[in-house]
C-alpha cells in the first residue's frame, strides 16, 4: 500500500504537462474526518439529497427495485460508510417481510464496526455481515451463495472515476452478478455552476483542508517537505462537460522534495487532484451501453438534485 502510494505520487508529480495526484489518497484518518464534515456542510447538498430519497421516498425506491417475496437477497453495499441512508431502506424491507441479509463492504474497519453497532441497536433482527475487504473480493466471495444480489453503490462515489473507468468498473460489477441481479447507483446530477461549485468550495474551508490534507499526508508518510500554506485549493466546474475538478495551486515558484526526489513548481501551477462527475440520463445510458447492465428506473430527490438509478444485470 505504502509503496503504491509512493510510486503514484512520484509518477503523478513528474507527469507532463499536468501534475496530478489521485483522490483515492484523500482518505487517511484526517481525510475521513474531514469528509464527514463535508457531508454536513450547508453547501454540500449531495448527502442530504440522497438521504431524501432513502428516507422520504423509500416506497418509490422499493417499488422501482421490483423485489419478490419468494426470493432471498444479498444486499451488498460497496463503501457503506456510516449507513445512515441505507438504514431507512433496510428498515422498510424488514417491515414488509422481504428476506435478505445485509453485507456492508468497506476498507475502513472503523466505519464497519460503527455501522454494525448502530444496526445492532436500531434493527436488532437484521442479519448484518460486515466485509472488511476490497469491493471485488466481496463480490466474488458472495457470487456462488445462490441468493439474488442487490448491489448498492451510493453517494456519487462513481463520480471520482472518468467515464472510461466508470464503464470498466460497472462492467466488472456485471461480471460478478447473475442475470436478474440489480445495481442501485447513486449519482449527482448535472446542474448550474452556481449550485455545484460551492459544494466543492465551502465558506468554512473544509473542502480546501480536505484537498490540502493530501500534501500533509505526503509530508507525513512519504518524507515530503511541501510548505502547505504555499498551496491553495482551486476548484472549477465546466457546465458543458458536467465535471467538477479540484486542483492544488502553487502560490509561488517553489521546489519540493518527496522521498528524495525534487519537483519544481511555477507560480500558479496546478496539481490535478479530483474529478467529481455529474450525470444525466444520456451520460448514464452511454456508460451502460458498453456493459451488461441496463436501465430499469430512476428515483430522484424532491429537488431533482440527485438520482438513484435502479439497474439490471441482463
Ligand atoms: C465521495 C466522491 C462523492 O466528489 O462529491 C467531496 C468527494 N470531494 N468534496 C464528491 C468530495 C470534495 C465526493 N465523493
Amino acid at each position: 500500500m505504502q509503496e503504491n502510494f509512493r510510486k503514484d505520487v512520484l509518477e503523478g508529480l513528474s507527469n507532463k504537462p499536468q501534475k496530478k495526484l489521485s483522490s483515492k489518497y484523500f482518505y487517511d484518518a484526517t481525510g475521513d474526518e474531514l469528509f464527514v464534515k463535508i457531508m454536513a456542510l450547508p453547501e454540500y447538498y449531495l448527502t442530504r439529497a440522497e438521504m431524501d430519497i432513502f428516507q422520504d421516498k423509500t416506497s418509490e425506491l422499493i417499488a422501482a427495485m421490483q423485489l419478490e417475496k419468494e426470493e432471498k437477497y444479498d444486499i451488498i453495499e460497496l463503501g457503506a460508510g456510516d449507513g445512515t441512508k441505507t438504514i431507512h431502506l433496510l428498515r422498510e424491507l424488514q417491515l414488509r417481510k422481504f428476506s435478505f441479509e445485509y453485507y456492508p463492504v468497506d476498507i475502513s474497519l472503523n466505519a464497519l464496526e460503527g455501522l454494525e453497532n448502530m444496526l445492532l441497536k436500531e434493527l436488532p433482527e437484521l442479519k448484518v455481515k460486515p466485509m472488511h475487504m476490497e469491493y471485488f473480493q466481496s463480490l466474488s466471495r458472495l457470487k456462488q451463495d445462490g441468493n439474488k444480489k442487490i448491489i448498492l453503490f451510493l453517494g456519487s462515489n462513481i463520480g471520482n472515476m472518468p467515464d472510461d473507468e466508470a464503464t470498466e468498473f460497472i462492467y466488472q460489477l456485471g461480471a460478478n452478478m447473475y442475470p436478474g441481479d440489480k445495481l442501485i447507483l447513486g449519482v449527482d446530477l448535472t446542474k448550474p455552476k452556481e449550485l455545484i461549485l460551492p459544494a466543492y468550495n465551502d465558506a468554512q474551508g473544509i473542502t480546501a483542508a480536505f484537498n490540502l490534507n493530501l500534501l500533509h499526508r505526503i509530508n507525513r508518510e512519504l518524507d515530503g517537505n511541501f510548505d502547505v500554506k504555499e498551496f491553495e485549493h482551486y476548484p472549477v466546474y465546466d457546465e458543458n462537460e458536467g465535471i467538477a475538478k479540484s486542483y492544488l495551486r502553487s502560490k509561488r515558484s517553489q521546489e519540493v522534495n518527496v522521498s528524495g526526489h525534487t519537483f519544481f513548481f511555477t507560480e500558479g501551477e496546478l496539481i490535478h487532484t479530483e474529478v467529481s462527475r455529474k450525470y444525466n440520463d444520456s451520460i448514464i445510458k452511454k456508460i451502460l451501453s458498453k456493459t451488461d447492465i441496463t436501465w430499469v428506473e430512476k428515483v430522484t430527490d424532491s429537488n431533482n438534485l440527485f438520482a438513484d438509478y435502479i439497474l439490471l444485470r441482463h
